[in-house]
């Protein structure tokens, strides 16, 4: 089997996670956390757990409370059989009453290699920007332009599709319609001239979804960029015609970086560095999509310093407003995203929770060493039980956008801070050209 296909049966398997479907008897190989272990040992004996380690963890000490602790999560890297796996995932769905728990890997190398980079995060690209709130009157000024009927309106055009799966026809015409829905807010080639501070592109994977980058080029900090995405892909079942609509998972995301995009341009918004878009493909097989474009990351010339995931975001499944999820996530970017909340969006509440496992596109950046944080809807035991249904429609959250809102005020707000931002290494560069005189080596530690 070639490597692309390989990828492409393991993508297949996974696509049965939660999700009843015929699967192959042959090796598979799943990184899977500590709980969620101990239901694979009862269900599948046979199952050979190759190597284990102990992360550290950022949790609430109480579902909810902003009080924060360190603790460990044991992860193993296990080869199971993978006729068992839609056993295991429903047993862990009755059992631990969450989807997932594990993901599963194309070889056994990438499982361990996994392992490995858990245990042995590279901190060389953890490159903390200032997290300094210092560009009020931008920030105010943009934040009332975000509209709540865009958001709805964007929703609803994507969960038209009959679904947005990885390896559907719709999934990729939903892609297609997402880079034409972005063309449509930029401004044309006349309006800014020759040279344009834009890129538009979609990345092409081995299946058959792309994904879907729109960068807006820095002005003064080009080697820096941050990342929001949300994952454009949906699922229900192995079906491959199977109506997903998506709405909550993930459109609502799709629509804030869209509204996002929207009112930056309309605005002519000219960043210091780099803020890039990412509609990802194929989240919902095992963040297939975002792991590719982040490993992809580490060979662009310039550095991501800092991302953030919205997946699901529509639906108010508890009383507080933004719940901040602190694993596979940077405790000082959490931090700054609750300031940023209390400074611009003082009326909504902030509560902490944690999923317990990679849940979506941003533990693959944390998973690579990056800064990642995954504002959410809901605590985990209220969010949206629709999701990998039919029924994941604009119905479920009152045919309204006012909670998918306030996270996209707040990506807003972070994109703009972080943006606005010369570090101070870039900043002695650009005096030291200036100067005519050489510019000095880029200082890491001066960007912390
Ligand atoms: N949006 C969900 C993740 C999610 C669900 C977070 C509920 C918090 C509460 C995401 O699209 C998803 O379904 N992820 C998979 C994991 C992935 C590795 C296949 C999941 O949770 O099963
Ligand atoms: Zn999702």
């Amino acid at each position: 089997m070639t490597p692309s296909l390989l990828k492409q049966a393991a993508a297949a398997a996974i696509a049965t996670l939660c999700t009843t479907g015929a699967a192959l008897a042959a090796p598979a190989w799943i990184t899977i956390g500590g709980d969620a272990h101990a239901v694979l040992q009862k269900v599948a004996p046979n199952a050979r757990t190759l190597a284990s380690t102990q992360v550290a963890v950022t949790v609430p000490v109480q579902r909810g409370g902003s009080q924060l602790k360190q603790a460990s999560e044991a992860v193993h890297a296990v080869e199971v059989d993978d006729e068992m796996i839609p056993t295991l995932s429903l047993a862990v769905h009755r059992q631990l009453r969450k989807c997932g728990g594990f993901v599963q890997h194309e070889s056994m190398a990438e499982a361990l290699a996994t392992l490995h980079r858990l245990e042995n995060p590279d901190t060389t690209l953890l490159l903390l920007p200032s997290y300094a709130i210092d560009n009020p009157i931008q920030v105010n000024a943009l934040l009332p332009q975000l509209q709540a009927s865009n958001l709805l309106s964007t929703i609803t055009d994507l969960s038209a599709f009959q679904n947005r799966r990885y390896n559907s026809t719709h999934g990729v015409a939903a892609s297609d319609w997402l880079r034409t829905k972005w063309l449509t807010l930029l401004p044309s080639r006349t309006q800014t001239g020759s040279r344009p501070r834009w890129r538009l592109k979609q990345i092409t994977h081995t299946w058959a979804q792309k994904s879907v980058e729109f960068e807006l080029i820095g002005t003064g900090n080009t080697g820096e960029t941050l990342v929001l995405g949300a994952h454009l892909d949906s699922i229900a079942g192995s079906n491959i015609e199977a109506r997903a609509p998506g709405a909550d998972d993930d459109a609502s995301g799709v629509a804030g970086m869209t509204e996002i995009i929207r009112v930056l341009v309309a605005n002519n918004f000219q960043p210091k560095r780099n803020i890039r878009f990412i509609a990802y493909a194929a989240e919902e097989v095992g963040l297939l999509g975002s792991a590719a474009i982040a490993t992809a990351a580490a060979s662009r010339p310039d550095r991501v310093v800092g991302v953030m995931q919205l997946d699901m975001t529509a639906f108010k499944g508890s009383a507080q407003d933004l719940w901040i999820y602190t694993d596979y996530t940077n405790a000082a970017q959490n931090q700054f995203l609750a300031n940023l909340a209390a400074a611009y969006l003082p009326d909504l509440t902030v509560a902490y929770d944690a999923c317990g496992y990679g849940c979506s596109d941003h533990a693959s950046w944390h998973n690579r060493g990056y800064v990642a944080s995954f504002p959410f809807e809901a605590a985990n035991s209220s969010y949206n039980f629709a999701i990998h249904t039919a029924n994941d429609t604009t119905a479920t959250f009152g045919n309204q956008a006012n909670h998918a809102l306030k996270f996209t005020q707040l990506a807003l707000a972070w994109l703009v801070e972080l943006a606005s931002d010369s570090t101070p290494a870039a900043a002695a560069a650009a005096a030291a050209a200036v100067a005519g005189a050489q510019p000095a080596p880029a200082d890491r530690s001066a960007a912390r």
